[in-house]
């Protein structure tokens, strides 16, 4: 594998394992919705069903264990972690980049979960920007079938390579080729970014070019620009990287805007969901699963309990907000009329 590649592949790993990657001021927007509390919710917790059924695979709530890493020895134990926690709770997951695999087929253990995952949806992953920088279909389908994959995400992230030394940073016509892409594979497509958020005139085209969904990888989590920020060899880098530190559309409002542009689609809200609450108000803005990457790191590092732990959290939160509003499935969820963005004054 390319060395640079790998290197970077450890330090960005380092740096969002033991820094802060997320940065005052940027916010999801979330924070700025509220439920209309429902002292008479009509329901039993016990039987709030969180099931949703994603390209054929049920899920037992709507969360997706998002894109980290691979390539690097110290991806393994983190993928398996990840897939087995995944595996245990019924929920959906993806690998990190598989550029280093491809371009190492000795790497692609690194990546590979089936065993201990068999029946999770399970996506591989592709920067989009590789279809520019040599990359086809056939790239796509090693990558499928090297993870054993139900599905494909192709990753827009073009602030990120802009902020890299060692960026590829050529996205002219990668429209055409991600329509490529989605007409010759026979899985589903999603398009997501990784932290900057997906517009609505961005979801309209990616609608038009035949993805199957989108995840809109919004502000207000993981900020890449300050990952590279701490990478950064030189002030000159650091004062770039610096300036993009608030960049990007805040979840809250990527969800609203993507849905705007792709009314049909699959919707995941990523970027900063960090509890039950979040992924709550994040459906009922118009997603139809959330996605959380950066909170599962560390724990992964650890152990398959650890995961857990913190994804079974998440899911007693979003069954407890569904409570308190009355909602006993996703559907009603989607469809609550509780959701308020005024003052509670
Ligand atoms: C260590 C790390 C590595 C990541 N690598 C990838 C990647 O290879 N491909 C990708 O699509 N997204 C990648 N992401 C982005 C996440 O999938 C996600 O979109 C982003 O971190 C926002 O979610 P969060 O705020 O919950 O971390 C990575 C995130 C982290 C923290």
């Amino acid at each position: 594998m390319n060395k640079a590649n790998s290197q970077r592949k450890k330090e960005q790993l380092h740096i969002t394992l033991n820094r802060a990657a997320e940065v005052e001021g940027v916010a999801t927007g979330l924070d700025n919705y509220w439920f209309v509390h429902q002292a008479l919710p009509e329901i039993d917790l016990a039987s709030i069903d969180l099931s949703i059924s994603i390209f054929g695979k049920t899920l037992s709530a709507p969360l997706l264990i998002s894109s980290m890493v691979g390539g690097i020895e110290a991806a393994t134990d983190i993928n398996r972690n990840l897939a087995r926690a995944a595996q245990a709770v019924g929920l959906a997951m993806g690998v990190g980049s598989q550029r280093c695999g491809i371009d190492d087929p000795g790497l692609a253990s690194t990546y590979q979960v089936r065993d201990v995952a068999p029946d999770i949806l399970l996506f591989a992953n592709l920067g989009a920007v590789q279809l520019n920088y040599g990359y086809s279909v056939v790239e796509c389908r090693q990558a499928l079938e090297m993870i054993d994959a139900d599905g494909l995400i192709l990753h827009l992230n073009p602030l990120q390579e802009a902020l890299q030394n060692e960026g590829n940073t050529d996205f002219s016509e990668l429209l055409s080729k991600i329509e490529k892409v989605c007409h010759e594979l026979t899985v589903p497509v999603m398009v997501k970014e990784v932290g900057c958020g997906i517009s609505e005139a961005v979801a309209r085209k990616l609608t038009e070019a035949g993805v199957a969904g989108i995840d809109v990888a919004g502000a207000g989590g993981t900020i890449w620009s300050e990952v590279e920020r701490h990478r950064a060899r030189t002030d000159r880098e650091n004062n770039i990287a610096a300036t993009f530190a608030s960049w990007g559309i805040p979840t809250a409002d990527s969800i609203q805007m993507a849905r705007r542009g792709a009314p049909e689609l699959l919707l995941i809200a990523s970027g900063g969901i960090r509890t039950g609450l979040d992924v709550a108000k994040a459906i009922a803005l118009g997603a139809d699963a959330a996605g959380i990457a950066a909170p599962l790191l560390k724990g992964a590092s650890i152990s398959v309990e650890e995961v857990i732990a913190t994804l079974q959290e998440v899911i007693e939160g979003l069954k407890i907000s569904m409570f308190c509003i009355g909602a006993s499935n996703l559907i009603e969820l989607k469809g609550s009329p509780y959701l308020r963005k005024e003052s509670r004054d």
